[in-house]
C-alpha cells in the first residue's frame, strides 16, 4: 500500500459554528474515506463544539489551534488543556508562526505548551520554520534546530514520537507561494534526522492546495500537508488528496 497522507486544515481565525456546521454538511456529501488518508481539522475555539459534532459524523480527527499550559488560574484570555479534553479535543497545533510572530510566543513557552500536552495524552502538531529573511542569510537550519531541539529536549524518546511535526516556512504561508518540493524534502529528510526517529511524521505546510500537492506530497519524507486557505472550502481541501492519488 502508498504510504498514509495526513490532510491537516488549519482554519485560522476563520469559520463561525454555523459555518463549521455548513462545511460539514457539504463534507460528509463529498469526503471518501480511504485506508491511505487521515484527515483532520483545527478550528478557533469557539467553533470546536461544531467541529467535534462535524468531525466525529465523517470520521475525521480534529483539534485546536493553541492551548495554554497551566490548569486554571487567573490567565484572561486564555483555553487550557480540560477545558479541551471536555469537547473530545485529542490534536493541538502548537508554534504556528502566526503564534510565534504576531503574539510573540517564545520557543520556551512552546516547549511548555508541547510538554503540557503530552501529559495530557494529547497530541501536538508541532510548527516549526524559517522566515525569508533567516533563509536569503543562510540561517534556515540554525533556526530549525534551535526551535525543534527547544521544544523536544525534555521528552522522552516515546513522547518525541507521538508528536505530528509540520515544517512551514513563514514565507510560503497564506503567500500562495509554497516551497518546492526539493526544498521541502531537504528539510523535512532533515528534521528526520534531528528528531531521531525515522517513523515520526513530518507535514508540510505553506500554500498547499491543489496544483502543487502531488510533487509536494510524493516527495520521500512529506507524510502530509498543513493547509491553511484550501482548507476553508470542502472542494479545494479535497483535491489536495486527489491530486496526489491522479
Ligand atoms: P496556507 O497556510 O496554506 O494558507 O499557506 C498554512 C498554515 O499556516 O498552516
Amino acid at each position: 500500500m502508498s504510504k498514509k497522507i495526513y490532510l491537516y486544515g488549519n482554519w485560522k481565525m476563520n469559520m463561525t459554528a454555523a459555518e463549521t456546521k455548513k462545511f460539514f454538511d457539504e463534507f460528509s456529501g463529498v469526503y471518501k474515506p480511504a485506508d491511505d488518508l487521515e484527515v483532520g481539522v483545527f478550528s478557533p475555539f469557539t467553533s470546536l463544539w461544531a467541529l467535534a459534532e462535524g468531525a466525529k459524523k465523517c470520521n475525521v480527527v480534529f483539534g485546536a489551534q493553541n492551548v495554554y499550559f497551566e490548569e486554571k488560574g487567573a490567565f484572561t484570555g486564555e483555553v487550557s488543556i480540560p477545558m479541551l479534553k471536555e469537547i473530545g479535543v485529542k490534536y493541538v497545533i502548537l508554534g504556528h508562526s502566526e503564534r510565534r510572530h504576531i503574539f510573540g510566543e517564545s520557543d520556551e513557552m512552546i516547549a511548555k505548551k508541547v510538554k503540557a500536552v503530552l501529559d495530557a495524552g494529547m497530541i501536538p502538531v508541532l510548527c516549526y520554520g524559517e522566515k525569508l529573511e533567516e533563509r536569503e542569510s543562510g540561517n534556515t537550519f540554525t533556526v530549525m534546530e534551535r526551535q525543534l531541539k527547544s521544544a523536544i529536549k525534555d521528552l522522552t524518546a516515546d513522547e518525541i514520537s507521538k508528536i505530528i511535526y509540520a515544517y512551514e516556512p513563514v514565507w510560503a504561508i497564506g503567500t500562495g507561494k509554497s516551497a518546492t518540493s526539493e526544498q521541502a524534502q531537504e528539510v523535512c529528510e532533515w528534521s528526520r534526522k534531528l528528531i531521531a526517529n525515522p517513523n515520526v511524521v513530518i507535514l508540510y505546510g505553506g500554500s498547499v492546495k491543489g496544483s502543487n500537492a502531488k510533487e509536494l506530497l510524493s516527495m520521500k519524507d512529506i507524510d502530509g500537508a498543513l493547509v491553511g486557505g484550501a482548507s476553508l472550502k470542502p472542494a479545494s481541501f479535497l483535491e489536495i488528496y486527489t491530486a496526489y492519488k491522479n
